[in-house]
């Protein structure tokens, strides 16, 4: 029986594209050039599948012109918030991602920016590569202990539970405000905050975690941020929509927010040339997921899930 083809938008990690050559007639991008939306139209002739990445922007539009046989779209990501899910669903396509295998890693990668801001390490080694250190003194770089601060997380899906128990472990209070409150065994000790009134000003740090979506974009204004107590840390390895850049541009100007860690960026890899020009920020190129381990997880249940859609099936990593 012949193979069914999959395209696949970006390359891939080694063994994730060795299963799709076996199992598939796989289409890959040896040289991982970026596809824009007219060569995923035109590259899917024929194809039942798409394996794309949160690069990719699949619109509307773009997904509408998709040929008839494509039955599944599945993204190397958590996130969809780069497919028009709508669109998928009126042409009766499937859409899956890659829920909870990432979960650790970007938790991790959430602790990592929080940890580099609150102990400057992103000063400090710009510091030692510029060849201006001259030694230790007992007031150079004076950062704060994370340990008793308050940490508040905004969105407590998966990773930010990760990242709520590797918080306890170094001995953080962990606060959370979600549309809902977690059942108690989800918990472990967390507050929950049904409102921003009291969530904002526990935040010490404050950890962006939400989806990107219309009702969470620049959910970090300028209104929320005059809320955070003064010297309050903002990581986010969320989405780049979440935060108005220019408003938290201002914040580390003015101190209010004393140092950023970002992963994401809105528009990226273009970002707001206001944080180039800022010491108090720590800056990372999406690397949320980035170990072997989880992007090859991420990769064999991305195609897990073509293979349930093709082979008639639900799969678990169905988002639509
Ligand atoms: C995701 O999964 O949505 C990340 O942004 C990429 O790992």
């Amino acid at each position: 029986m012949d193979k069914p083809t999959l395209l696949v938008t970006r390359r891939l990690p080694p063994a994730v594209e060795a299963r799709a050559a076996r199992d598939f007639g796989a289409r890959l991008n040896a040289g991982d050039s970026p596809r824009s939306a007219e060569d995923v139209v035109r590259l899917a002739e024929g194809a039942d599948a798409v394996l794309c990445c949160p690069a990719d922007r699949l619109d509307a539009a773009t997904v509408a012109a998709l040929p008839p046989s494509v039955k599944v779209i599945a993204t190397f990501s958590v996130g969809f918030d780069h497919i028009d899910i709508a669109a998928a669903k009126a042409r009766g396509i499937a859409v899956c991602n890659t829920p909870d295998v990432l979960s650790v890693a970007t938790a991790e990668c959430a602790m990592l920016l929080m940890l580099a801001c609150a102990r400057r390490a992103g000063e400090g080694e710009r510091l030692v590569r510029s060849g201006r250190w001259t030694g230790w003194t007992p007031t150079q770089l004076l950062g704060t202990q994370v340990c008793g601060r308050r940490l508040g997380i905004f969105g407590m899906g998966r990773i930010g539970r990760e990242l709520a128990r590797m918080a306890n472990g170094f001995g953080m209070q962990v606060h959370y405000r979600d549309t809902a409150r977690l059942p108690a065994g989800l918990e472990r000790g967390a507050k929950y905050h049904d409102s921003d009134d009291g969530f904002l000003p526990v935040c010490d740090v404050l950890s962006l975690n939400a989806p990107g979506a219309d009702g969470t974009r620049k959910w970090l204004n300028a209104e929320r941020i005059a809320r955070l107590p003064r010297g309050a840390v903002v990581v986010n390895a969320a989405r780049g929509s979440l935060v108005d850049d220019a408003a938290l541009i201002a914040a580390l100007g003015s101190g209010h927010v004393a140092f950023a860690g970002l992963d994401v960026y809105d528009g990226e890899p273009r970002l707001h040339p206001g944080y180039l020009a800022l010491e108090n920020v720590v800056l990372l190129p999406h690397l949320g997921s980035a170990t072997v381990e989880t992007r090859d997880a991420m990769g064999f249940l991305a195609l897990d899930g073509i293979v349930a859609v093709l082979a008639g099936q639900t799969p678990k990593n169905l988002v639509a």
